[in-house]
């Protein structure tokens, strides 16, 4: 047949459903042609045209258009639905909104979006345009500058069944990024992989579906520019990728609800996407600074201790956790009278060191302890708060305590429950922060301690590939009943419902910005919460793979993210967890943590040299807070990324497509770690222009004038590559051991002049705490700029916006990098300023002054 004749890489599987002998392809009028080999193309393929639905003619409507689409013959799928609606919206100029759903019956939709910026579109500046094929029905969506075909789904039938949807779409390049969560390099691999989403708790590795679902994608397209894809369903969704470069999707369940947005740059790109699920949370000054945990800290004083270690070896530290240890057996809510019995006094001791202390809290209830001794769970039954099977009683599984009843947090009354019980714990317990774990939700038996009934929920026509093989391994029954819909459609946001109880509790009841961590989590999450990536090995590979793990958060509106420094499972090594330091330095929440059974990782405990690093890379990133912070300002004032891929900085740099073991911080950092068992030198690429080393690497201090290339640096145990980006200022301030102190330290500005003389940067300012400081106008903003004034060359600050606080601020000095000639006079505030140095190997000017307002630094032509 002609119409089976097309290339092996283009052929779309026509039995993704169920593996399929000769007869039974052909029976679905599909093409079948083995090949050598079981991976690789389908042998059983759809032809180039085969029956779909068909489109009524298209009608305009206010903000776009709509149409019918009409199933005249079954597919070969149980429960096709004949008929559907295909709504086009234009959202902005950017954002283009396909939805294709059942017009006859409702069915499950996300209950996302109260996040939505609409800007109205008017057409004649839309990015995009869009074509239709009517018979099979099939859409194209292209790039209106350059016709760039951004989607085109008519490669592949349309498949919509009550458990099997199914979208494909030729994609515009190789460089596709994205469908977390899942143990990948930043750049998936398109040779006939498929990634499932479906929340799982899982230690990262590949071919997994790990805790996490983010079915969003982002294109780096030939011509420097990009676009997104968004699919907004919460089901268990499989994503085929080959090598066409083509992508289908596949969920089981709710409805087809796309966004794409257009950019044109992959920032943009970013910021549309966030338009629609919310922009980040504003963290706490402190959650910026270091975390330490582990599980197997089994008292205070074992804590206490810890805590004392850290900052008398004079490592900087914010907040010390507590794993599970600390909770009577370790039900949530609770805490041992024993081990833990002066808790509220460490907790206090803490505060009065300046420090903060954060504890686990997992969702799963204890459901077996002795009646009259447990409100958490007895509360809730009469509040009605928890999960029910299908017959309508609680649901129990198996956590961490042994039985448990999961809260459901989609209903309102949870929520109270949920609030109520952090208010009484706090009243004696002041936690700062909660780390909620196991969200997934995880449950150590399969779907329940009674099994699940053999429905269709549980057991579906087709089943995304995920670990265990059935939706219901490793936690709770499909067809458990929550208020909104069944596990089965919630199961993906479990976390995220949960995040946003915990975020408006704490909220509520610190009445300061909350902090709150999660394992598991959803488009939106970043809203509540940041998340860490899991049960890290403390290998090499899983310490370089942090990078991509890390930067798809970045992507995916959760700046707040780091891995578990030195890993988390196995036993680590000095040399690993010195580089783990360096390389989590940067992580935008660093935190240090272990497993129980583990050799002890803390900074305290290694040798000597590997110490001095530590120190040295901890007051590094104390230093950069003020800049960190200003980052995470803009994140959440204008959906900016913290940590930065290469290639949204520089898309038009070919060689930054893939990089992922090198980042940004915002555009004007460049971290370059060591990633290799031995290395002292790292191959890191700089891209076009001048980059100069934040500190001062094996005495070699001199910039680096790049034309786009890569450099072989020097990197010994003791450091980690930094590099500034000419044209940019970055504020730091002293570090202390925490900062509660390092907030009240002077500040310095970092100063790296481009080849024409200028930089710029800016400082976001406020107390570092309270609520809605931005939104209430309550902080300061300054402008730095450097540049030639005259015959000199001037550094100044222009504020925007001041409050009170800044008053206290000084500006204790700067650096000047790239100051071509010893200055013969420097100024400050106007005066003579006498301390100052010039470095002609590095045309570094150091500079103390004193007050903040005003800093002028001339410089006399040669
Ligand atoms: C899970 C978490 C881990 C935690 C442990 C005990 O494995 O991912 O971080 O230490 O549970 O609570």
């Amino acid at each position: 047949r002609s119409e089976c004749s097309m290339a092996s890489e283009s052929r779309f599987d026509c039995g993704r459903d169920r593996v399929l002998s000769q007869d039974e392809c052909e029976e679905r009028g599909c093409c079948y042609s083995p090949l050598p080999g079981s991976s690789g193309p389908p042998w059983c393929f759809y032809p180039s045209l085969y029956p779909g639905y068909k489109m009524s003619p298209i009608t305009p409507t206010k903000r776009g258009q709509t149409a019918s689409l009409t199933r005249v013959t079954p597919s070969y799928l149980p429960k096709d639905i004949f008929n559907l609606s295909l709504e086009v919206t234009e959202e902005t100029a950017g954002c283009l909104h396909i939805t294709l759903k059942d017009p006859s019956t409702q069915r499950y939709e996300v209950p996302l979006l109260d996040g939505i910026r609409h800007t109205k579109a008017s057409s004649q500046n839309v990015l995009y345009t869009t074509e239709y094929q009517s018979d099979p029905f099939g859409f194209i969506v292209s790039r209106k500058s350059s016709g760039t075909i951004i989607m085109n789904t008519t490669v592949a039938p349309l498949l919509f069944a009550d458990q099997y949807l199914q979208l494909s779409t030729s994609l515009a390049s190789s460089f596709v990024s994205g469908l977390g969560e899942h143990y990948t390099p930043l750049i998936l691999d398109l040779n006939w992989t498929s990634l499932s989403l479906w929340n799982r708790d899982m230690a990262p590795h590949a071919d997994a579906n790990l805790y996490g679902s983010h079915p969003f994608y982002i294109v780096q397209e030939d011509d420097s520019l990009a676009h997104g894809v968004f699919l907004l369903n919460s089901n268990a969704i499989e994503v085929m990728l080959q090598p066409t470069p083509a992508l289908t999707w596949v969920s089981i369940g709710g409805i087809l609800d796309l966004y794409i947005f257009l950019g044109p740059d992959p920032q943009s790109v970013i910021q549309q996407y966030l338009q629609i699920i919310g922009y980040p949370m504003m963290p706490p000054y402190w959650s910026l600074g270091f975390h330490l945990c582990r599980w197997g800290y089994t008292t205070t004083n074992a804590t206490r201790m810890v805590a004392q270690h850290m900052h008398s070896a004079n490592f900087p530290m914010d907040v010390q956790w507590n794993d599970l240890d600390y909770a009577d057996k370790r039900r949530v809510f609770t805490f041992d009278r024993v081990r833990f019995g002066d808790l509220p006094e460490m907790v206090q001791e803490f505060h009065e060191g300046g420090m903060k202390y954060i504890l686990i809290l997992d969702p799963g209830i204890s459901s077996t302890s002795p009646f009259g001794t447990y409100p958490p769970f007895e509360d809730g039954l009469k509040q009605d708060v928890f999960i029910k099977n299908a017959t309508g009683q609680v649901l129990i599984g198996k956590v961490w305590p042994g039985p448990t009843a999961f809260p459901d947090f989609t209903n309102p009354e949870t929520r109270q429950w949920w609030e109520d019980c952090i208010r009484d714990f706090y009243s004696e317990v002041p936690v700062d922060g909660l780390w909620i774990d196991m969200n997934e939700p995880s449950s150590f038996i399969q779907g329940s301690v009674d099994g699940c009934p053999d429905s269709e929920l549980e057991r579906p026509p087709y089943t995304p590939r995920v670990v265990g093989g059935q939706l219901n391994t490793g936690t709770i029954c499909m067809s458990a009943q929550q208020k909104l819909s069944t596990h089965y459609n919630l199961h993906n946001l479990y976390g995220l419902t949960e995040a946003d109880a915990t975020h408006s509790a704490l909220q509520k009841i610190r009445r300061k910005r909350p902090f709150v961590l999660s394992r598991s989590s959803f488009p939106g999450i970043g809203r509540f919460s940041g998340v860490w990536t899991g049960d890290v090995r403390s290998n090499w590979e899983q310490l370089r793979l942090s990078i991509p793990a890390v930067l798809q958060f970045s992507l995916f509106g959760v700046p707040l993210v780091g891995a578990d420094i030195c890993g988390f499972g196995g036993n680590t090594t000095e040399e690993l967890c010195v580089r783990w330091m360096q390389l989590g330095a940067f992580y935008p929440f660093m935190r240090n943590h272990n497993d129980k059974p583990n050799a002890p990782q803390e900074p305290f405990v290694f040798g000597q040299a590997a110490q001095a690093a530590m120190r040295s890379v901890l007051n590094l990133r104390y230093s950069l807070l003020p800049y960190l912070y200003t980052l995470f300002h803009h994140a959440h004032t204008s959906a900016a990324t913290v940590a930065t891929p290469l290639f949204t900085e520089f898309p038009a740099d070919a060689n930054c497509r893939i990089i992922d073991q090198q980042f940004l911080w915002g555009s004007s950092l460049l971290i370059s770690p060591v990633l290799d068992e031995g290395s002292v030198e790292v191959k890191a690429y700089l891209p076009a222009g001048t980059w100069y080393s934040l500190q001062n690497v094996s005495n070699i201090q001199h910039p680096l004038y790049s034309k786009g290339e890569y450099f072989l640096l020097p990197a010994p145990l003791e450091t980690i590559n930094v590099h500034v980006r000419e044209g940019h200022i970055i504020p730091q301030q002293e570090p202390a051991l925490t900062t509660t102190v390092s907030r009240g330290n002077a500040f310095f500005l970092t100063v790296a002049l481009s080849a024409s003389g200028q930089a710029r940067g800016v400082l976001f300012w406020d107390d570092g705490d309270s609520l809605d400081t931005f939104e209430m106008e309550n902080y300061s903003y300054l402008i730095f700029t450097a540049g030639e004034v005259g015959k000199g060359r001037d550094v100044s600050s222009d504020p925007q916006r001041l409050n009170g606080d800044l008053d206290a601020l000084v500006l204790g000095g700067l650096q000047v990098f790239g100051v071509p000639s010893p200055p013969l006079h420097v100024l400050a505030n106007g005066v003579e300023a006498s301390e100052f140095t010039y470095c002609a190997d590095s045309k570094v000017s150091f500079l103390k002054v004193e007050t903040f307002s005003l800093i002028i630094l001339k410089q006399q032509p040669d």
